[in-house]
């Protein structure tokens, strides 16, 4: 992973992004489950995972699982008493620059509650069959969210 530890300012205080480790899996299984979004298939699936940290606490995470030229964002969180402050936004573009990198063509998500908060980031809803077929075959699309979830999509520019 191309990911190095970055520091933050958001204003409010200092955060750190860097890549998670196994030993960071219980918090961050925690912090998406306690925000309603799957966890089961977060060892088995085995995504690029990053995690923002303010000092040694995990406050965000977000991760991408590949699919050849494209990939399924997901598992972007923040913890509720710092949302609002710009470390959404922030891991989204990390995780973008790593898909750049890997040479990521296409993002595809499924949310319940975020539509919004991806259209300000550039993502477009489509239909969910139109999906790249892997991204279509992974868990989180067969069994995790249910089918009223909303499917959005971005092309990376090269
Ligand atoms: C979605 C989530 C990650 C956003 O994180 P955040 O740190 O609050 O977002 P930011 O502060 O970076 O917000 C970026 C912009 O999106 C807007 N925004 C954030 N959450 C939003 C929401 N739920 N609906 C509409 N707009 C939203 C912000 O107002 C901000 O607008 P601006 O561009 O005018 O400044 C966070 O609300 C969360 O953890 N939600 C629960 C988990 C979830 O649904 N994840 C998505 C599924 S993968």
């Amino acid at each position: 992973m191309l990911l190095l530890e970055r520091h933050l300012d958001l204003g409010l205080a200092l955060f750190s992004l860097r890549a998670a480790s196994e030993k960071d899996m219980p918090s961050v299984c925690a912090l998406l489950e306690s925000s309603g979004l799957p966890a089961s298939d977060l060892l088995s699936s085995k995504p690029i995972l990053i995690v923002a940290c303010e000092g040694t606490r995990i406050v965000g995470a977000g991760g991408l699982e590949s699919f050849g030229s494209a990939a399924l964002l997901r598992s972007v969180v923040v913890t509720p008493e710092l949302r609002g402050s710009g470390l959404g936004r922030t891991i989204v573009r990390e995780l973008e620059r790593i898909a750049g990198g890997a040479r990521i063509g296409q993002l595809v998500l499924l949310t319940q509650t975020a539509q919004h908060f991806f259209e300000r980031q550039g993502y477009r809803v489509i239909n969910r069959d139109n999906a790249p077929r892997g991204v279509q075959g992974s868990e989180e699309f067969r069994l995790l969210c249910p089918a009223s979830a909303t499917c959005m999509a971005k092309t990376l520019a090269d």
